[in-house]
């Protein structure tokens, strides 16, 4: 099995994990936990900080830090795997023409889901821009399963 596609189903995987994490996070009312709220509404998402450091938040102070703060973190570690496959990808040779299409698509739609995650920190957790969010993440990972099986296929020839 080549590298490129180890690095492509680490991406889908990663992206898999992420999404679920986004739900827990959603789930369990944290969004705004690495921020800094005032009568119950954020004022500040402290982003790409949170609450004003890039280290990692102690539980025991705040879970809801440490699930967001997660969150941001598995989407720099998706953002590598992604990036790394895309370089991989196009590289091959002979290069597969589908796969590295709908690479260099995720790749432009992650820029687009991290802008999301900003706006959805600074809206104050706003539902309709939160629901973008998650459309887009789905959006965006069916692109990357479907350049996965493209892979698959390329791979058996
Ligand atoms: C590849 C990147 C990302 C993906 C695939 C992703 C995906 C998701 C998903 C699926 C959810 C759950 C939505 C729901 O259940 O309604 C979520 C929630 C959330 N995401 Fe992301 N996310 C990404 C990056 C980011 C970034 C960079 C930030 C922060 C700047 C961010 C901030 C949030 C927040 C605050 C929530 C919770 C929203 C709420 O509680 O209403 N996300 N994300």
């Amino acid at each position: 099995m080549s590298l490129s596609k180890y690095l492509v189903y680490a991406t889908i995987l990663s992206t898999f994990v992420l999404i679920v994490w986004g739900a827990y996070l959603t789930a369990g009312n944290w969004g705004g936990d690495c921020g800094t709220t005032n009568g119950g509404s954020l004022v500040s998402s402290d982003w790409p900080y949170c609450n004003g450091s890039l280290a990692i938040p102690n539980p025991a102070v705040s879970y809801g830090s440490l699930v967001e703060y997660i969150h941001r973190t598995l989407s720099v570690v998706v953002s590598v795997f992604l990036l790394a496959a895309t370089v991989a990808v196009w590289r091959m040779k002979p290069r597969p023409v589908p796969v590295a299409r709908a690479m260099l698509l995720t790749l432009l739609m992650l820029v687009v889901q991290i802008g999301l995650g900003d706006v959805v920190v600074n809206s104050d957790l706003n539902a309709i821009v939160t629901a973008v969010h998650l459309a887009n993440a789905t959006a965006l990972f069916a692109v990357m399963v479907i350049g996965g099986v493209y892979m698959h296929i390329h791979e058996k020839r």
